[in-house]
């Protein structure tokens, strides 16, 4: 590429908004921005190409900087098939001798807990943890980031928050768009790894973990390696797993027909329900199920919380609480919760204590995920990247599984479903088993008014 062109490819999706009145500051900003990139093209595995980047590195500070500590972050969006080659060239060739050195990585952490810690230990040897940044871009979503605050700042959780008043928690991730042109890589991981070994359970370590001593980065994830651990690997007899067919509609493939899958026969789930158990006192008997899938009927992140009914309730109707907290689209927080039908009725009737982000905070810009993540590199914050330890925690909860897929052991049923459908047939039976009441389902959010 040409440095022209490299621009172009760089800015191609920042969009100026031509009603914005600071439309004029807007294109100022982005040209400054321009200003500030430089292409330089290398080679993976040649020193000389390390070589050309550091003393261009060198001459660029000289000439822009004032002298001081001049620190490096590198940021490899990368395959992984050439993380550690990319890292080595870097730390032998590129790595700042008078000033801090940050390494960003993007997932796949390697494909189970072997392979996963394997990575771990040779780019372990090349940059120290501290160093080290993995990125789990959920970790960076402003509802995730809310999860410890909800849960440590208000006193009428503390007291609940556990399995003599919780009864299952739900954290379910839905895509309304296929593999559509991904096939390739997707074929090799599957959603379990590509959405569920990484975001979801980053999700449910932060609503199961203790609490942390203090919010120091060390401290969290502490406190989030000890809950996975007490997790025990994911049982068959606990997941459900299904492919997506097309619907009828042409535009609307199956998944076996992505033009970008060569293994026509491929056994990969676009599509899982798993449970996992959390054996500690906390939450022994309460099951987490994490449920993720691509062409589905609507795009959606969500944690949901069911409480245990009310015992000896007065009130035959009363729905169970449940305390969902929307990760996206369309940030919010909600409580359904039993009211009496105002008026001269008694009738028991289901509401929400609602917290929508757009309704009450209003003019509020909430950052992308890389952005508010790309600035905590820069602070040296690692409060939200994965730990090594953590990341071979939770490999460990799904390698015996996904073996068991890549193998294509006998045990391993698909079930399938529709493009653009909830999920499997089977789902609804599935996650009864599990508590799952779904007698509410009539329950539409946000409600309209019933009077
Ligand atoms: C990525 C997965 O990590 O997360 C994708 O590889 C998925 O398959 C994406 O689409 C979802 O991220 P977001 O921020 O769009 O919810």
């Amino acid at each position: 590429m040409t440095h022209e062109e490299y621009l172009a490819r760089v800015t191609q999706y920042i969009k100026l908004d031509k009603n914005n009145q600071h439309h004029e500051d807007e294109q100022v900003v982005l040209d400054k921005f321009k200003h500030l990139l430089t292409y330089q093209t290398g080679t993976y595995d040649q020193d000389s190409s390390y070589q050309a980047l550091d003393t261009f590195i060198k001459t660029h500070a000289e000439a822009t900087m004032a002298p001081g500590h001049r620190n490096r972050v590198f940021y490899m969006a990368l395959p992984p098939s050439v993380f550690v080659t990319v890292a080595r060239g870097l730390r032998h060739n590129a790595y700042a001798q008078d000033g801090v050195n940050r390494i960003v990585v993007e997932k796949p952490f390697g494909k189970d807990l072997a392979s996963s810690n394997q990575l771990a230990q040779d780019l372990g040897q090349l940059f120290t943890e501290k160093e080290i940044y993995r990125i789990d871009h959920y970790l960076g979503k402003e509802m995730v980031k809310n999860m410890m605050t909800v849960r440590f700042a208000n006193i009428f959780f503390s007291q609940i928050w556990n399995r003599m008043y919780i009864d299952n928690v739900q954290v379910t991730f839905k895509e309304p768009f296929g593999t559509e042109g991904r096939g390739g890589y997707f074929d090799e991981f599957g959603i379990i790894r590509d959405v569920m070994q990484n975001h979801l359970t980053q999700i449910l370590s932060l609503i199961a973990m203790e609490r942390p001593i203090s919010t120091d980065a060390e401290a969290i994830r502490d406190e989030k390696v000890k809950v996975l651990k007490c997790i025990p690997p994911i049982d068959i007899r606990d997941a459900l797993l299904g492919q997506y067919i097309s619907d009828g509609d042409a535009r609307r493939p199956g998944y076996l027909e992505d033009p970008t899958l060569t293994n026509k026969a491929s056994l990969t789930p676009t599509f899982a329900a798993l449970v996992l158990w959390i054996q500690n006192e906390r939450w022994e008997g309460v099951p987490f199920v994490l449920k993720a899938g691509k062409a589905l009927d609507s795009a959606k992140v969500e944690v949901r919380i069911q409480f245990r009914n009310v015992a000896g309730n007065l009130y035959k109707n009363a729905a169970r609480n449940e305390l969902v907290i929307r990760v996206q689209p369309d940030e919010a927080l909600y409580m359904k919760f039993n009211n009496k039908l105002p008026g001269l009725s008694y009738q028991t009737i289901q509401t929400d204590l609602d917290l929508t982000y757009e309704n009450r905070y209003t003019d509020l810009a909430i950052p992308d995920a890389y952005e508010s993540l790309l600035l905590d590199v820069l602070r040296n914050d690692h409060s939200n990247f994965v730990r090594d330890d953590e990341l071979s925690a939770a490999w460990r909860i799904f390698t015996p599984l996904l073996h068991k897929i890549d193998q294509h052991d006998a045990e391993i049923q698909m079930t399938h479903y529709k493009y653009g459908s909830r999920g499997p047939d089977e789902l609804d039976a599935f996650v009864r088993k599990y508590g799952y009441d779904r007698s509410n389902a009539h329950y539409d959010w946000p409600v309209q008014s019933v009077l």
